[in-house]
């Protein structure tokens, strides 16, 4: 077992090209995928690098997602404010019986009928960014024209959002997100999301149609700060994850003409493709993060009680013991099994939603544009690096 804290790491940065993890990983994975880390603010945790190991802390009950216990791998401005307990609705951050207690009101909304419902308005918005796109002229900016607006439209459909008040919604949500965004502006702009939240729930309990926030507010167990709060976690974290995996998805094919060529030729194999696109560029890169409520031995090594975990699904996802040729793109090998929407409790709630729009957005993008382009050289891409979510900041492209 492991007891120096001398021998501790930090988090693992530096990759040798867009598309491959720190190589760091790799090696920590082939020696100690349970090591010791130390996190910025000098307290000492682990980072687990392992498919096996990874998965199962995420389906031990022994580890909590409670927020304050949790701590951060890389440095965060916000982190003071992060070490108290989730605000009332933030079930992503909590443990049972209060995450159950979300999860189970927010599942029933997350219906196979809504989601059905949903595919012809995410084609209908994709194909509105297309034309904007065509009509505006190359070169543009992807991430701005395409990869953030489908997904943050495709909220406002799941939650209702009327259209008067999509222009605002979406402009807000991008100085949200927008990393070069200062920590005022940032702070402003959550508090004008609260206040649009607060109307929008007004205006679901005066006139509920058949939406997912007219849902929960009629169901009429949640408070108007919990209905607030769901509707800014549905917001975070369904918009930059699909946002960032329709622009680092398609560098990656762009990148891989063999595996663009494959799929133009074969359209069927686009499920498959939005699998391994997942697996592949694993775009959650540093986490998710969990604290141990109890001493619990991993792969031979004590982690005791208190002490935070990062598991990197990253590593996991390229894990050759788990998946073939894992540092190779291939749609055609199955990719099923990746860690890229998380395990256990708390996988994804939003994830067929996401692989709805992955598999219009992309097909429709190399339909309308076949001679679509980086209108720079690829190195000079800018990347997510540092950021909890993995991708390219912007991504010019031509036609
Ligand atoms: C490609 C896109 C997406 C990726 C990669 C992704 C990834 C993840 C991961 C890894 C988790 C688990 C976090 C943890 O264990 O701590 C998670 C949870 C969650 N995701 Fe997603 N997500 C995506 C899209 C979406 C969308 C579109 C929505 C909804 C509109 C959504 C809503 C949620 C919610 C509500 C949770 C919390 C679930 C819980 O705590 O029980 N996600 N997601």
């Amino acid at each position: 077992m492991t007891e120096s804290h001398a021998e501790a790491i930090t988090f693992p940065f530096g990759r040798p090209d867009p598309f491959t993890p720190p190589e760091r990983l790799a090696s920590l994975r082939e020696e100690r995928p349970v090591t010791r880390m130390t996190y910025p603010d000098g307290r000492v945790g682990w980072l687990v690098t392992s498919y096996p190991a990874v998965r199962s802390i995420l389906a031990d009950p022994r580890f909590s997602s409670r927020r304050e216990l949790l701590n951060i791998p890389v440095p965060f401005p916000l982190m003071q404010e992060m070490r108290r307990p989730a605000d009332p609705g933030m079930f992503i951050r909590m443990d049972p019986p209060d995450h159950t207690r979300y999860r189970r009101l927010l599942t029933a909304q997350f219906t196979v009928r809504r989601m059905k419902q949903l595919e012809p308005r995410i084609h209908e918005i994709t194909e509105e960014r297309l034309d904007a796109m065509e009509k505006a002229g190359p070169p543009q900016d992807l991430v701005r024209e395409f990869a953030l607006p489908i997904p943050s439209l495709v909220i406002c459909e799941l939650l209702g959002v009327p259209y008067s008040d999509r222009e605002e919604f979406q402009q807000t949500t991008a100085v949200l997100l927008n990393l070069e965004s200062a920590v005022e502006d940032i702070r402003a702009a959550v508090a004008r999301v609260a206040a649009f939240f607060a109307r929008l729930i007004e205006l679901k309990r005066a006139e509920p149609a058949d939406d997912l926030l007219s849902g929960l507010v009629t169901g009429g167990e949640l408070t108007d700060e919990e209905l607030g709060n769901i509707g800014f976690l549905l917001l975070v974290a369904g918009h930059e994850t699909t946002a960032n995996m329709l622009g680092l998805g398609t560098f990656a094919l762009l990148q891989h003409p063999d595996q663009l060529a494959a799929l133009r030729a074969d359209p069927s194999l686009i499920d498959n493709t939005v699998e391994e696109l997942l697996r592949y560029l694993s775009i959650i890169h540093i986490g998710p993060i969990r604290a141990a409520l109890e001493d619990v031995e991993v792969d031979g090594e004590l982690i005791r009680a208190g002490e935070v975990v990062t598991l990197s699904v990253q590593a996991a996802n390229r894990d050759p013991a788990r998946f073939t040729d894992p540092d190779r793109l291939d749609i055609t090998h199955p990719a099923s099994g990746h860690l890229t929407f998380g395990h256990g409790l708390h996988q994804c709630l939003g994830q067929q939603l996401a692989r709805v729009e992955m598999r219009t957005a992309f097909p429709m993008l190399f339909d309308r544009f076949p001679d679509l382009r980086l209108a720079i050289p690829a190195q000079e891409v800018r990347m997510r690096d540092t950021m909890s979510i993995y991708g390219v900041r912007e991504l010019p492209v031509r036609w």
